[in-house]
Formats: C-alpha cells, structure tokens, sequence
C-alpha cells in the first residue's frame, strides 16, 4: 500500500506510528545529491509542500543503474524504513531498500528546471506547473477553500443547488455572453428576412454559456428559503487584466426573508470562515506564501478575519473619493461606476480594512436588484478588500412585481423572457437577497498571487483556451 508524505510530515501522533516501520511511497524526484556513499532523493507527491528525504545506500539493488537515471521530473516508487531524522530540517526521513523508477525524465529537455521561472512562462507550460512549489500551493489552497465553503454553508442549512451552465437568460445584462450552438457558422440557415434561423438551432433559440446562477438560485430560494450555487460562470468581456478571466467559478447564496443586512451579515461570515479554515489547515502553503509569494500575507488574513468589516454607502465613497485629493485615472462623479483603483484605495488606504459598500445608484446596476426609497439607489453591495477590490458583489432583489416590471422597462428588457422571473413575484413573494463571490477573487486574496491567471489550473482569457 501507498503512503502519501503528508502522513509522515508533522510531528504528528500518525507521524511517530511510521517510526520503524516499512512504507512503499510514490512520487516525482525533485533532487538527488549524490554523496561519496550513498545518495539524497527528496521526493514529492503533491500532498505537501515540502518534500521528503530518502536515503538510498548502495547495498540497494541496482544502485550505480538507478543513481544514474534519477533526476528532477523521474516518478518513482520507494519502498523503505522510516526513521528520526538527525538533520534539522525534517523531523522524519527514510532509509531506502527498494527504489523503482516508474517514469524516466530526460534531465537535459524537461522543461522545469531548478532555477525560478516567471509565472509567465509557467503557464505555457500548464500541464507541468503544477509540479511547481507555488502552483501546488495554490491548488491545496483553493481545494481548502471550496470545502471550507461547503462546509460554511452546510452548516447553516443552505442547500448546494446545480444551476444550468447553459442558459437562454443573461443575467447580468447586455452583451458578454458566449453564444452556444451546433448551427455551421459558415453556412447557417436563414429566416426569409435574411437573419440567422434559430429555430433550426438545437435549443430551437438562441443559447449562452450562463454570467451567473443567481436567477436559477432566487428560483429554488423562493421554496426551499436558504440556498447556494458554486459552479463555473462565463463573461466574454474583453478584460485583459490580473483580476478578470473569461471562465471563473462563483459561489452564489440566496437567502429567503432576508434583507440587505442578513446578506452583508453572509458575506462578511463567509469570508471569515474560509480564510480562518485556510490559515488553519494549509500552514505550511501559507507560511510559504508569506515568505516567498507576498509579504504579509499571513497577517493581512489575521486582520480581516479579526475586524468587523466597514459599512458605507456608495454615496458616501464618493464623497472621500471625491476629496481624496489623489489623482485616479478614472473620473469620480456621483452616478458613475467605481474603478479598480477607486476600490483598492478604499480598502487599502482610506478604510485600511475591507469594506462593504451599499445603495449603489440604479443605473449602474443590474435590473433585478430591489429599488430603494429614494428611488435613485438600489439595495446593492460590493465588498471590497485590499490587494484585489471587488470580491463579492450582491443586492437585496425586487420582490414587488410592480416594480419589477417597472424595471424591466426602464432597462428596455424583454418581460416575456422573464415571465417565470416575474411570475416568483406573483405567487408567495418575499423579500429575498443573495450575493456572488469570486472564487478566483478569493484565492487570489488568500494565497496573495498578484494574477488571476495563476489561481485556476487552465486560465481562459481573450486569446487563450490552451490546455
Ligand atoms: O458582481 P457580479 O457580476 O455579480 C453577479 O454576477 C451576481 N449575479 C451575483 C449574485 O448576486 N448572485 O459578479 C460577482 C463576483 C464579483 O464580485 C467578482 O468577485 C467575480 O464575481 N467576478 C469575476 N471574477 C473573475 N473574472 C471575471 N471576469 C469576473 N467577473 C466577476
Ligand atoms: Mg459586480
């Protein structure tokens, strides 16, 4: 059987019971240092950062053979003893008597080679990456925050909803969608007006990859009260940027008979749920992070999981915005939209904590969130945190169907595709809010990473669908 060297790392109870013991484990060679009579092998199999360190003697079979062939990238399997390690490195190490190569690994053309290589070049080559210190990090770091969101959410009965990948809905509104079909682009049928015939295409209609689930959870909500969505959404906006990508996962809740204060109340649980699970139960990933990726990490974690989170209103933003005397590349005015940068200085600079801003001005806002009284703002909030701006975004929803329709022709949108979106304000409405978390976002926020590229195994972005 196969022990994983997560195992045999920390001084732990399970760790001292290998002491003595025979153990086969498997993984790929990261260095071997020959010395005059016997020779290092550090191996790593991804369950940890660290590697372990094995011992092989020349009394193990075929020794000279094997030594020659080991090197960085070769799999092998080692069966040996495990002891206490005199070095002060690792407290356990092993004594070999059994090293099999599995794989070869031509030293003198794999691409991975000791040295540092930038993140850049590292995602050409993204089926090897995640051999890497860093991108393995990253990936026991995000697999440890989509369980602590399961876990968070299980725990305060939400239940996990599967929405449509496929959608014939936008939700988020206007023009950022993937458009899927089977018809031959170079040759699609036509209706006699000369238009594309869509009723000849395999929905029988136009359909997108989803912006969202939101309008599907508010659907499962409005009967079963508290529920959460966590799937892959799509946007083909054209942002090249460190923060965007075209394929990005996002955990959406949706509350029933909840205000906008039980929402920011979620949002603010939910962040320091998980980022505590991380701190918690991926330190060494972290403790890396914080040495090698981005200074502080550790500590800026500690900080946010520690304070209560800032509460403004958008019209309030923009009055500190407005007399921040900084001179931003994106105008300031009472109506527009925020920038990166004008979230960033918020976060990092003004509040110096994150903060979650309300009331945004309806217009730059979706239609489906609940107008305020003052009939200018809507019941919308955007958690901002430093380093990465936006990481939730939310709102109360419009649960009075006059206003919903009201809306909805104000925003020039169709009421008859959203018949049945109308139809959950007619029967048994309530007052119902949810929100979207990055989940890129997030691990970017965790681990410190400064590209959004970095934190997803195969990154989608304008130009590349690689891998
Ligand atoms: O603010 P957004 O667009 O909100 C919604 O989609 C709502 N329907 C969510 C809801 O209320 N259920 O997106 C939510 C979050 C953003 O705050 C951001 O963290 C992330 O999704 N996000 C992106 N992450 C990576 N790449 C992109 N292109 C992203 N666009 C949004
Ligand atoms: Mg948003």
């Amino acid at each position: 059987m196969r022990t994983k060297i997560k195992s045999l790392k920390y001084q732990s109870a399970e760790a001292q019971s290998f002491i003595g013991h025979e153990v086969t484990l498997k993984g790929w060679v990261r260095t071997v240092r020959n010395q005059k009579t016997f020779t290092f092998i550090e191996i790593n199999d991804g369950s940890t950062l660290s590697n372990f360190q094995i011992i092989a003697t020349p009394d193990i079979p075929g020794y000279a053979n094997l030594i020659n062939q080991l090197s960085t990238g070769v799999s092998v399997a080692i069966k040996g003893t495990v002891v206490e390690s005199p070095g002060k490195e690792q407290s356990l190490e092993m004594h070999a008597t059994e090293v099999t190569i599995i794989g070869k690994c031509d030293p003198e053309v794999y691409p991975l080679q000791k040295k540092r290589h930038t993140f850049e070049f590292l995602r050409t080559i993204a089926h090897l990456r995640p051999r890497t210190n860093t991108i393995g990090a990253v990936t026991r770091v995000r697999n440890a925050l989509a369980f602590a969101t399961h876990q968070f959410f299980q725990s305060k009965g939400f239940l996990y909803i599967h929405t449509p990948v496929i959608t014939g809905s936008d939700c988020e509104g206007a023009g950022k969608m993937f458009q899927v079909t089977t018809l031959d682009p170079a040759n699609p049928p036509k209706t006699p007006q000369g238009k594309v015939d869509y009723t000849q295409d395999f929905f029988g209609k136009p359909a997108y990859l989803t912006v969202s689930g939101q309008l599907n959870g508010e659907i499962y909500a409005c009967a079963l009260s508290d529920v959460y969505t966590f799937g892959p959404t799509f946007r083909a906006e054209n942002s090249n940027t460190s923060r965007h990508l075209a394929e990005f996962w996002m955990i959406e809740p949706e509350m029933a008979f909840a205000d906008l204060n039980d929402n920011m109340d979620c949002a603010e649980a939910y962040l320091k749920y998980v980022l505590r699970y991380v701190l918690d139960n991926c330190q060494e990933d972290m403790e890396f992070f914080n040495k090698h990726v981005s200074p502080g990490v550790i500590e800026r974690l500690e900080h946010v999981i520690n304070t209560p989170f800032e509460r403004a209103s958008y019209t309030y933003a923009v009055r500190v915005l407005e007399k921040a005397n900084k001179s931003f590349e994106f105008p300031v005015k009472w109506g527009l939209d925020l920038q990166s940068e004008h979230e960033r200085f918020l976060a990092e600079e003004f509040f110096a904590k994150p903060v979650i801003l309300t009331d945004y001005p309806k217009q730059i806002k979706a239609f489906y969130m609940r107008t305020n009284e003052d009939n200018k703002t809507v019941a919308a909030m955007d958690v901002l945190v430093p380093k990465v701006g936006e990481i939730i975004g939310g709102s109360q929803r419009e649960e009075r169907l006059s206003h919903l329709e009201a809306k909805l022709r104000e925003f020039n949108l169709p009421a008859e595709e959203y018949w049945w979106y109308l139809e959950l304000r007619k029967y048994g409405s309530v007052p119902h809010a949810g929100f979207g978390a990055g989940f890129e976002r997030l691990v970017q926020f965790a681990t410190g990473m400064e590209n959004i590229r970095d934190v997803i195994p195969f990154p989608r972005y304008p130009g590349k669908a690689d891998f």
